[in-house]
């Protein structure tokens, strides 16, 4: 925790940010009738994130909770750069290493090997690096036996501690964490768990997505609480607790 006369320097700042899906939905049989000819999808307009403005200062852990499609996982992916805002501005600052849904940025056809070396990669670690990191992700994934088997016949909880073992050793400023955790079984959570805390100890910035109340409590130093897209608690974590529940009610 930072002291209140000491500001911590702002590493990801989220004004004003939208964003925008475009859905096609089959159309009704009736519609249909009356279309005829034409395609039978019709295109919708879904703003995912709408209007959100946020503030993160290095070294604080933020639990970011909603229910099921409230844009969590959409606003994670803003923060990572990996899809664009369609309104608003993100500025970031330092390295980001992003553990998004199962599978992001993992090649399915290429071993495990050799998708540590491409994500290290994209992640801005040098070949070098990686060979003097690699022993290391791979112990901590645990998954030695099958580090040259191509990542498509992995298990769910495989992916995911490799996926982990590379986050964590590519030194990043700030890590997001998008529910993955969840997949993993029980001694690989407490180990990430604990991995998390050393980061914290050691001032990084984290952005942590759980639906365990239990994980937020015991991590976040702040909450947000997004529901429909719109942020509608952002404070500290015990009353954000109450407000994800509240949140649930008006769904
Ligand atoms: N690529 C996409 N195309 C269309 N709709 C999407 C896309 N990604 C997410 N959505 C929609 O945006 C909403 C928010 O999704 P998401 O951010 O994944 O929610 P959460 O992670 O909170 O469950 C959901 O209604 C989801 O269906
Ligand atoms: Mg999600």
């Amino acid at each position: 925790m930072t002291t209140a006369s000491v500001e911590a320097p702002v590493v990801v700042r989220a004004q004003g940010v939208s964003k925008r899906f475009v859905i096609r939905k089959e159309k009704s049989l009736k519609e249909r009738i009356v279309n005829f000819g034409r395609s039978n999808l019709h295109k919708e307009d879904f703003w995912a994130l709408r209007d959100v403005t946020l503030d993160i200062e290095a070294g604080t852990t933020i639990g970011l909770v909603g229910a099921n499609g409230s844009g969590k996982s959409t606003l994670l992916k803003v923060i990572g750069g990996i899809i664009q805002a369609n309104e608003g501005t993100l500025e970031r600052r330092g390295r980001m290493a992003a553990l998004l849904e199962l599978g992001a940025g993992f090649h399915p056809d290429l071993t495990g090997r050799e998708n540590v070396f491409l994500n290290a990669a994209i992640l801005g670690l040098s070949q070098k690096q990686t060979e003097q990191y690699f022993d290391s992700i791979v112990d901590f994934s645990e998954i030695r036996d099958f580090i040259d088997t191509q990542v498509k016949f992995y298990s769910s909880g495989m992916y995911v501690r490799l996926a982990f073992a590379i986050a964590v050793h590519v030194d990043p400023d700030i890590l997001l964490v998008d529910e993955v955790l969840a997949v993993g079984d029980e001694p690989f959570q407490r180990k990430c768990m604990a991995k998390i805390e050393e980061f914290q100890r050691e001032g990084r910035t984290i952005i942590f997505v759980s639906h365990s109340a239990e994980q937020i409590q015991s991590l976040c130093d702040r909450v947000v609480v997004l529901s429909h897209g719109k942020v509608v608690y952002d404070g500290p974590t015990d009353e954000g607790i109450d407000a994800l529940r509240a949140s649930f009610e008006g769904r």
